[in-house]
């Protein structure tokens, strides 16, 4: 069942989207190579201490942090450690807060000082595929309107997209229905209607489609070993217009 959201619940939504988007834009400064991935979950468990939210993520089906921080390969779902980023690495980061009830989720990627050209073409284009995305999200389109348009994009682009894994409803849990997928795929294709509010994910890769998890359960990553990127906006769908929530 997708969960139709009123005005009172999309205020509450778009409060938690705000605070998440302050700490994602906070996070920018603190992503320079020598840094340790888990260094980044600190951060995000005192921010979101101090704005008065909850990680979502955190406990989530067990997951053991704050925020999923996925080096180069990894896709998502990367267990912040002691890794330190290097020079060159891209990371992507996806974050989720819980506040007075409503949940928000954001990602994105972010190079580590410098980076090579096919990396910075990967996120841009990554980036580009959510932009797509969210412009077919109007009111009366389809989920795969939306889809379609990430798949496009990115396979006009010669890569690959990750299909082991969709975009989402969102809002008064942190995964409702419906699967928002970025490929065209058999599954269900509702209409977009004034209230619902979705997590819109592409996840590309700069090689083959396919990933596969390591052996600490969580970590997704190229199956060809070749890099991945990463955003996400949570959305809301009104009749005249459709509202990004949150910002990096
Ligand atoms: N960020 C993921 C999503 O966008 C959810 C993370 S699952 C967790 O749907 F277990 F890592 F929290
Ligand atoms: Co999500």
């Amino acid at each position: 069942m997708i969960r139709i959201k009123t005005a009172d619940e999309i205020d509450g939504i778009r409060e938690s989207c705000r605070l998440l988007s302050r700490v994602l834009g906070e996070l920018r400064e603190i992503v320079v190579p020598g840094i340790a991935t888990r260094e980044i979950d600190s951060f995000v468990q005192s921010a979101c201490r101090k704005l008065g939210a909850r990680p979502a993520f955190l406990g989530y089906q067990g997951y053991p942090a704050a925020v999923c921080v996925s080096v180069n390969e990894a896709v998502i779902h990367g267990i912040p450690g002691k890794r330190k980023l290097n020079e060159g690495d891209i990371v992507s980061i996806d974050c989720g807060l819980e506040h007075r009830g409503f949940f928000s989720d954001a990602a994105l990627t972010l190079p580590v000082g410098r980076v090579s050209p096919e990396a910075e073409k990967l996120m841009r284009v990554t980036r580009e595929c959510l932009e797509r995305a969210v412009e077919k999200a109007v009111f009366g389109a389809r989920i795969h309107d939306i889809s379609a348009a990430v798949y496009r994009h990115a396979r006009d682009s010669g890569f690959g997209v990750v299909r082991d894994y969709c975009g989402h409803g969102v809002g008064l849990a942190l995964h409702e229905e419906p699967q928002v997928p970025n490929y065209v795929g058999l599954g269900p294709n509702p209409r977009l209607r004034e209230g619902m509010v979705l997590a819109v994910e592409p996840m590309i890769n700069a090689g083959g489609d396919e990933v596969e998890v390591l052996e600490d359960g969580w970590t997704v990553v190229t199956a060809d070993g070749r890099l991945s990127a990463h955003f996400e906006h949570t959305i809301a769908v009104f009749r005249d217009r459709t509202e990004v929530l949150t910002s990096w």
